[in-house]
């Protein structure tokens, strides 16, 4: 009798752990902004669920094929996905629907109770992001039932604007790299990719008028060894995306709520551009695609009307490939030693009647007019430029938006003086910089230390800012320069899980953060991380390091 009792009593507390590991849990990254229990019991999620979606919707028909793939990858419960606008419909089964009165354009709300589940968004998007917490709330295990607790769940992001960055010209990374990449931003509810390019080491778009910059240009004679050390490997590499490739990605960054911002990097970072087309620059060169880091004098020849065509020409392709309303146009690291010594730079000057003006050098301004002109041009045809905080030092248009990168005062700067402002600051959103200050059996990075914690207390809106002005301050990213980053598990490795930190400062406010609680819902986004087989920091986990305190 008493084995009997033990045995009965040993079944029971397996069934209860079993139920228990088998329920989800709605406290996910990000923190959803409200999660309120409902006195009903739990939904019951089998395979005899079906996803209802608004007949006819092919976002919403494509929000549902995308939630039941996920359950499947998950749990391992196959749905089936049912078109269908019939209130009757959704007894039993999980619905997402569409309601143009909710307050937040990518906003959801998650409502379970025993007798069904529905996912709400004012827009595709905002179902997109319900999808995604539901996803995450749910249990990581092969399972015929996954209990989800009634309740009401929603939330909103904070910022408009939520960013990761990838430099593809350091290093080249294939399609499917690059398509994972966009997976793993969906899974912490980002939405803009800014994708770098074109570099000094390597120019990775096809353009169909100049096809020299891929097949020179996307080719390097050798890779630095170090820290740009004088040894190089010898090794010819590169690679770069045909313009089928990129429409691919556009379309498939699109599928998840996510737009892609191409970066053409001028006038500087354009050395591969130049040894395809050396007439391009001040000199004439020649020029080798750059087998070294860092930045180099020779930059476009602004003295030249050839050079601003070359550039209309470029963008007129890439508004082609890129449907967003914004083109980055980089601006960064310019040396303007080529433009002080080009006759042709310096008529420029004179015939523009440029002069110095207070710290801005002719040569700055020069830059700025030259900005100006690709500026303009891409507004005629309906876009808008991102550059990076220098063009803050060569007089431009308050319609440029302002990348803040050398630490987030530029970007304040900015927005006081009107500009709208993503905040990717070095410190702490440079996921190239190590995660950690004890770098002795860390993948070699760029250097810096942006701890786990370092990231997610980055407050993006300086406290000073003044009300009329806060606005302007669009969101944050952070950047991932693939100086020392050669393969995809190092990629992933570098931005997870800082990414997760990134995503819970986008969507929540600041009030609602808290790193401790972020810390105890880390462990399951990671079982995710892991049952998708990405790679990522696993020592961030442990209480260890912290905090780097020069952030
Ligand atoms: C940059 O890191 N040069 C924008
Ligand atoms: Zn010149």
């Amino acid at each position: 009798m008493k084995h009997l009792m033990i045995g009965l009593l040993a079944a029971i507390m397996a069934m209860t752990a079993l139920a228990q590991s088998n329920r989800a849990d709605y406290r996910v990254v990000p923190l959803p902004s409200e999660i309120n229990g409902i006195k009903t019991d739990d939904f019951r999620l089998t395979s005899d669920c079906l996803i209802n979606y608004p007949t006819g919707n092919l976002e919403m028909e494509h929000n549902a094929i995308m939630l039941s793939q996920y359950i499947e990858e998950l749990t391992g419960l196959h749905l089936s996905t049912r078109p269908s606008l019939n209130a009757k419909d959704r007894q039993g089964n999980i619905s997402l629907l569409l309601v143009p009165q909710m307050d937040s354009d990518e906003g959801y709300s998650i409502t379970t109770t025993s007798r069904g589940v529905e996912i709400a968004g004012k827009t595709p998007a905002g179902v997109f992001y319900g999808i995604q917490t539901l996803r995450k709330s749910l249990p990581v295990v092969e399972t015929a039932q996954v209990l989800l607790p009634a309740a009401q769940v929603s939330g909103s992001p904070r910022f408009g604007y939520r960013g990761m960055h990838l430099d593809c010209s350091r290093h080249f990374f294939d399609v499917e790299t690059v398509k994972r990449y966009i997976d793993i931003m969906a899974l912490h509810g980002m939405n803009r990719l800014h994708w770098h390019l074109t570099d000094d080491q390597g120019w990775r778009i096809e353009i169909k008028k100049y096809p020299r910059l891929a097949e020179v240009g996307g080719w390097r004679n050798g890779t630095t060894l170090g820290h740009n050390s004088p040894v190089n490997d010898g090794i010819r590499y590169g690679g770069y995306y045909t313009q089928e490739e990129i429409r691919d990605i556009v379309r498939y960054a699109a599928e998840r709520y996510i737009t892609i911002i191409p970066e053409v990097d001028m006038p500087g970072h354009m050395v591969a551009a130049m040894a395809a087309y050396p007439e391009l620059g001040c000199t004439g060169g020649p020029y080798e695609v750059w087998t070294l880091w860092g930045v180099t004098d020779d930059i476009l020849c602004a003295g030249k009307d050839q050079t601003l065509q070359f550039v209309k020409d470029v963008l007129d392709e890439v508004m082609q490939l890129f449907p967003g309303e914004y083109i980055h146009i980089g601006g960064d690291e310019s040396p303007r030693v080529r433009w002080q010594e080009c006759p042709l730079c310096q008529q420029r000057i004179r015939d523009l009647g440029i002069k110095a003006a207070g710290k801005q050098s002719a040569e700055a301004r020069l830059q700025g007019w030259f900005t100006t002109q690709v500026q303009q041009y891409l507004a005629q045809h309906g876009k808008r430029i991102i550059g990076w905080d220098e063009l803050l030092d060569c007089d431009i248009d308050k319609s440029a938006t302002i990348m803040s990168w050398r630490g987030a005062e530029p970007g304040s700067q900015g927005a006081l003086l009107g500009h709208d402002v993503i905040m990717t600051p070095v410190g702490p959103l440079y996921f190239d910089y190590y995660q950690t200050s004890k770098t002795w059996n860390e993948p070699i990075a760029f250097g810096g230390c942006n701890t786990l914690k370092n990231v997610y207390e980055f407050e993006p809106v300086a406290a000073d800012l003044p009300a009329d002005k806060r606005h302007h301050i669009l969101g944050a990213q952070a950047n991932l320069w693939t100086e020392y980053i050669t393969c995809e598990p190092q990629i992933q490795y570098q931005v997870l899980p800082r990414m997760a930190a990134l995503a819970e400062l986008q969507w929540l406010q600041p009030e609602d953060k808290d790193y401790q609680d972020f810390r105890a819902r880390l462990p399951h986004l990671v079982d995710i991380y892991k049952h998708y087989g990405w790679t990522y920091r696993a020592k961030s986990l442990i209480l260890e390091d912290e905090s780097n305190p020069q952030n």
